[in-house]
């Protein structure tokens, strides 16, 4: 019998921190027999006030550490990364290079009219990339970006007091106008149920399983279906504090 040996479904996941966990754990359940990289750059994390050309850099060294791990696909887990440097990689590395994009799109389609707040990092909201898909879907008088400078090292840190008194303010300004709140940061989407409980009456969009379905509808199907998936993770510059936060986020 002519046996062809299957080959493992590799995939490198990364973020400035630990935003990608929360596309971690989407991929985790939507795959079988996967293999996950995780790289998480604590050492230079958060990337959200940093020069474009920083964080094309940056994201690039991420990128080499999965090419020589032999990665069928890279997941730029941060929206903040896809701003800035998604069009470039897609040019020069030779795999499949998918981004995060806020779910505008959803949010706007079934609350129509409404007012809908984006937060996410002052990069993703100055980008040219934002702006374009606000234009594009002929809501930019609808949108009310909110940057939300300094949430994500909070998180980062597993600060969740301090996460609270800064979301607090915040999103009491958002209740008094919108209906919805779209997360276009993945660090966000780990904290949901905080969102929840300081603003029950918002509606909370994310595009975590949209991306997770949309990159598993694009892979070929090398992987073995009734294997568990294997992780392995690695935080540049990470202390033994940053593992221990990780796996509190990792829900596996
Ligand atoms: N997880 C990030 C994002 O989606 C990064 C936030 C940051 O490093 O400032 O934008």
């Amino acid at each position: 019998m002519n046996k062809t040996k299957r080959e493992i479904l590799k995939i490198g996941i990364f973020d400035s921190g630990m935003g990608g966990i929360s596309m971690l754990n989407e991929m985790n359940l939507l795959f079988r027999g996967a293999h996950f990289y995780y790289y998480g750059d604590i050492a230079n994390s958060p990337y959200g006030k940093k020069s474009k050309e920083e964080i094309v850099n940056l994201t690039k060294i991420a990128c080499d550490f999965f090419l020589e791990k032999k990665v069928k696909a890279i997941l730029l887990a941060c929206n903040t990364a896809t701003s800035a440097s998604v069009k470039l990689l897609r040019e020069i590395y030779p795999i499949k290079i998918f981004g995060m994009e806020p779910a505008i799109k959803p949010a706007i389609k079934e609350n129509p009219g409404e007012k809908i707040a984006i937060l996410a990092t002052q990069f993703t909201i100055s980008e040219e990339k934002f702006l374009e898909l606000g234009k594009s879907l002929n809501a930019s008088d609808h949108l009310i970006p909110f940057p939300c400078e300094g949430l994500a090292a909070m998180i980062d840190r597993r600060d969740f007091d301090g996460v609270k008194k800064f979301l607090k303010p915040i999103l009491f300004e958002i209740e008094k106008d919108a209906t919805a709140i779209v997360l276009g940061c993945t660090h966000y989407v780990l904290i949901k149920d905080i969102f929840t409980e300081l603003a029950p009456k918002l509606k909370i969009y994310d595009g975590n399983k949209g991306t997770a379905f949309h990159i598993l509808n694009s892979m070929e199907k090398t992987a073995d279906e009734k294997k568990e998936n294997t992780i392995e993770v690695y935080l540049n510059g990470g202390a033994e504090k940053d593992y221990e936060i990780l796996k509190f986020f990792l829900n596996c």
